[in-house]
């Protein structure tokens, strides 16, 4: 049996004629930057998440960049950040002219508020909270920090489209939050698309006048701008798939539980700790795994692909390596890197492929054990 990581062959064969259906409008009509696909995804991105704007961008870098840009984290700042996260987020910052400060992370793998709060110095401007691997960082904690100190709050929702944290939607907390669409998220565009979302006019004013140039009317330039526009094919697409994303949760919620209830016996692995089942939209099927480069390396003859999100955290990488003990400043981002392993998780995944994943686990440590 074959069990990719992900399968967007699956996934798109089954809206196979509205795909073919929504590419054709955009041909027909030419609306290929800005126009009526962009508007009506803005608008119903926004209305589903119950938020006033959302601007669509090029990437989710992008978004992060653009966000923590317009709303004025600039050289001599400093932007507070998770250490376990992907490397977009420290580019996004580095290109403010901003200094990262990682925190460590807690438990369920995100952003610790208590090691956020002793990171805070006199030039922390921003906080750059990120809801790992789709689970809600303590966004009730992390929020009376900022409000507190003073900081802007970008969420990151990469991970995280449409997960709740007590009831609230992730990318409704901060001054505003970033998306990326990225093929492989919960849902995907067909290349690169992201979007900042906010209930701040003036800030969704100027991200939407930078992301055009700096222009609203042509030639009349507001700002100093740049080009990162989501185009008309990604936004009818996204529009489209806006549809299906929640029955797509639910169903990664689904292949989630049962995960966890048949791995839970498996005592060489560790489960992800997870705060709330209902809440978590699982981009990601996270473990902690001894001798987990041997696993991975049996589930891949085994024909089932895995993922490492991420290698090393941000701190061991040594271009963006902040100096001092790593390991001592960062021991549960360090020391998890060495066992993360993520398993297949996606919406067209089916009960026999996961039983055949959750068998070879089992047979891998009989073997090895
Ligand atoms: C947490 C996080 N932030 C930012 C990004 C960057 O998004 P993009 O690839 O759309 O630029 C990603 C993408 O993988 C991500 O996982």
């Amino acid at each position: 049996m074959k069990v990719p990581f992900n399968d967007l062959y699956a996934l798109h064969a089954g809206i196979k004629d509205e795909l073919n259906d929504t590419l054709s409008k955009v041909i027909e009509t030419n609306a290929f930057i800005e126009g009526r696909f962009l508007e009506a995804f803005e608008r119903n991105f926004a209305a589903k998440l119950g938020v006033r704007h959302c601007i669509g961008v090029g990437s989710g870098t992008a978004a992060i960049w653009i966000a923590l840009k317009m709303a004025g984290v600039k050289d001599a700042d400093e932007v507070i950040l998770p250490a376990n996260t992907y490397v977009a987020c420290v580019e996004a910052i580095k290109m403010t002219g901003a200094k990262p400060v990682y925190a460590d992370n807690d438990a369920y793998f995100n952003l610790d508020p208590v090691e956020l709060e002793m990171k805070i110095s006199s030039k922390t401007k921003a906080v750059l909270p990120v809801h790992m691997y789709g689970q809600p960082a303590q966004m009730d904690e992390i929020s009376k920090i900022c409000h507190s100190h003073d900081l802007i709050m970008i969420e990151d929702c990469a991970q995280s489209h449409f997960s709740k944290f007590k009831g609230q939607y992730t990318g409704t907390f901060g001054n505003a939050a970033t998306f990326s669409f990225y093929p492989g998220k919960n849902i995907g565009a067909m290349g690169d698309a992201g979007c900042i979302v906010t209930n701040d006019d003036t800030l969704a004013r100027k991200i939407r006048l930078f992301r055009n140039h700096g222009f609203e009317q042509k030639n009349v330039y507001e700002i100093e701008g740049f080009n990162s526009r989501m185009d008309g094919i990604q936004a009818a697409i996204l529009n489209l798939k806006l549809k299906y994303v929640d029955r797509w949760n639910e169903k990664r919620r689904t292949l989630a539980k049962m995960y966890l209830d048949l791995l839970s016996s498996c005592t060489s692995i560790s489960l992800p700790e997870v705060r709330d089942l209902e809440s978590h939209v699982f981009h990601l099927f996270v473990i902690k795994a001894e001798y987990r480069d041997e696993l991975r390396n049996f589930l891949t003859a085994k024909g089932i692909g895995t993922g490492i999100h991420y290698v090393q955290s941000l701190p061991e990488i040594a271009l963006y390596n902040p100096g001092g003990d790593v390991k001592k400043e960062f021991p549960n981002s360090v020391k998890n890197s060495a066992y993360l392993l993520s398993l297949p998780i996606y919406p067209d995944m089916t009960a026999a492929q996961l039983n055949y994943v959750v068998s070879s686990i089992v047979d891998f440590y009989k073997e090895r054990n």
